[in-house]
């Protein structure tokens, strides 16, 4: 896991135009800040799909065309349950179990307790893992409805996001469902703020990618000397993450053993999230065998659920 970590950071902070993937914002600290992102109000994203999951649950419900058979609720992320939890107990009388997939066994453990203290009555199997492992493990449970919420898939670019549909899609059996939640493009300011916050959260998430590589990896990057930069290209309708050198310095690591030069003003590439329109979600989905069967919208048209069913 070090190794590969390791690795990933050599090869961004060697290549011409500097990256790190933002998968790796992730570890205890980006957790805890990352819900506090999902808490504030600048974070639209969070309350216009609790919106759609709270206001439109029956329409969602019904949206699955499930009669009767058993079928399972997987969730890709097992999240805090908040978005689920209205959907889960209105489906009482159906024949499901809820699986969530998570590859922290903690998460899914947080969650397992908290869904289970609201619906003591749910059948609750949480699976630890990589998504497409799991996922291959679950081919032939039945029918499935299958959810991706919170724009997740806007951190992949549109061709890793057509790819990993179409993964998932190879998963799925005729007329089974998958369930994304994709943020729309709108007025520049609202997503600028929402991704520059007057609160700083998003900007400790972003450095807090150079505090892990410091602790895991042997690193001496000097935070002080580095900045973080939100850009919104309202062309392409891209939220881009930078973090930006305030010098010309050079930092080492030991897991890699080399020096990774950085000239003044420079930047390191460490997150994009995507915002769609109709033609953008389309385009993505064309020939992945998934066919678009419902889109549920906040009031604001702020953000849209899109259900796809397989051909
Ligand atoms: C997890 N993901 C959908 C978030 C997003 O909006 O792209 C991560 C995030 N980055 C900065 N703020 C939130």
């Amino acid at each position: 896991m070090k190794e590969i970590f390791a690795n990933d950071v050599d090869a961004g902070l060697s290549a011409s135009i500097k990256s790190l993937p933002s998968k790796y914002f992730y570890d205890s600290r980006g957790d805890e800040i990352f819900v506090k992102i999902m808490n504030m109000p600048e974070y639209y994203l969070t309350d216009a799909e609790l919106e759609i999951f709270n206001c439109q649950t029956n329409d969602l419900i019904q949206s699955f065309g499930m009669n009767g058979e058993h079928f399972e609720v997987i969730e890709l992320g097992a999240g805090d349950g908040l978005k689920v939890i209205n959907l889960l107990k209105k489906l009482n009388g159906f024949n499901f179990t809820y699986a969530p997939i998570d590859i922290s066994v903690n998460a899914i453990k947080k969650l397992q307790k908290r869904l289970l203290y609201a619906i003591p009555w749910l059948d609750f199997d949480g699976k630890q893992g990589e998504y497409f492992d799991v996922l291959d493990s679950l081919k032939d449970v039945g029918k499935k409805v299958i959810l991706f919420l919170g724009s997740n898939i806007g951190n992949l670019s549109d061709a890793q996001a057509h790819n990993f549909m179409l993964k998932i899609s190879e998963s799925m059996e005729r007329h089974d469902k998958l369930l994304i939640g994709f943020d729309l493009i709108k007025p520049p300011q609202i997503i600028a703020k929402a991704y520059d916050d007057p609160h700083g959260y998003t900007r400790d998430f972003n450095m807090n990618l150079l505090v892990r590589i410091n602790r895991e990896l042997g690193g001496d990057f000097n935070i002080n000397h580095f900045r973080h930069v939100p850009v919104y290209d309202e062309v392409r309708g891209l939220a881009l993450s930078y973090i930006e050198s305030l010098d010309d310095q050079t930092v080492s690591l030991s897991a890699t053993g080399k020096s990774y030069h950085f000239k003044k003003n420079e930047r390191i590439h460490t997150e994009i999230s995507r915002k769609y329109n109709m033609k953008i979600i389309n385009k993505i989905a064309q020939d992945t065998g998934l066919i678009v069967k419902e889109t549920f919208f906040d009031d604001r048209k702020y953000f849209i659920d899109v259900l796809f069913e397989k051909e």
